[in-house]
């Protein structure tokens, strides 16, 4: 029998969209995969220079390191349309927090958060922007996502939602 709910959903919103958030993508579906918990997850960035493009080389190297590929991932613009369609949407720091409050419709659907906001003891930090920076970098970007990717999974399993 299928369920009438609708799948929680999720959408990460960086910059660029081809650094960070497609980490952050990538580390909530698979964990969500494995546990077993349907939910939809996407992600977009609130500037346009890279629509259309692949992740960065470095973001999809760091997925590969975790048995991921994100090689078919395309970069998109966050539009206000997103904000009927999820029932959240995370920033990765708090400029993106701040853009999307600003383009956010009134009474949206969607719940507007800070990505370390659901990560204890991190609150009101950013993940840090990779792109100008070494490969370590990416390191740290997957670390940070992944750790809140399973704290948020925990929320959305005790809440459904
Ligand atoms: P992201 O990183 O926001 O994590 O995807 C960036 C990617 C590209 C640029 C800045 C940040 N850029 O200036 O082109």
């Amino acid at each position: 029998m299928t369920s009438a709910q609708p799948l929680p959903s999720v959408l990460f919103v960086c910059l660029g969209n081809i650094c960070r958030s497609p980490l952050a993508e990538a580390a909530l579906r698979h964990q969500a995969l494995s546990a077993g918990i349907d939910v939809l997850v996407d992600s977009a960035g609130t500037g346009s220079w890279h629509v259309g493009k692949g992740p960065d080389p470095r973001s999809c190297a760091e997925a590969s390191r975790h048995g991921i590929d994100i090689g078919a991932y395309r970069a998109r613009q966050v539009g206000r349309e997103d904000f009927t369609r999820f029932d959240r949407i995370i920033a990765l720091d708090r400029s993106n927090l701040a853009d999307l409050q600003r383009i956010a419709p009134p009474a949206p659907r969607a719940v507007l958060s800070l990505l370390l906001d659901h990560v204890p003891g991190m609150a009101g930090r950013d993940v840090a922007d990779p792109y100008f920076g070494g490969p370590e970098g990416f390191v740290e970007t997957w670390r940070q996502v992944s750790e809140a990717a399973r704290h948020l999974l925990e929320t959305i399993r005790r809440e459904g939602l």
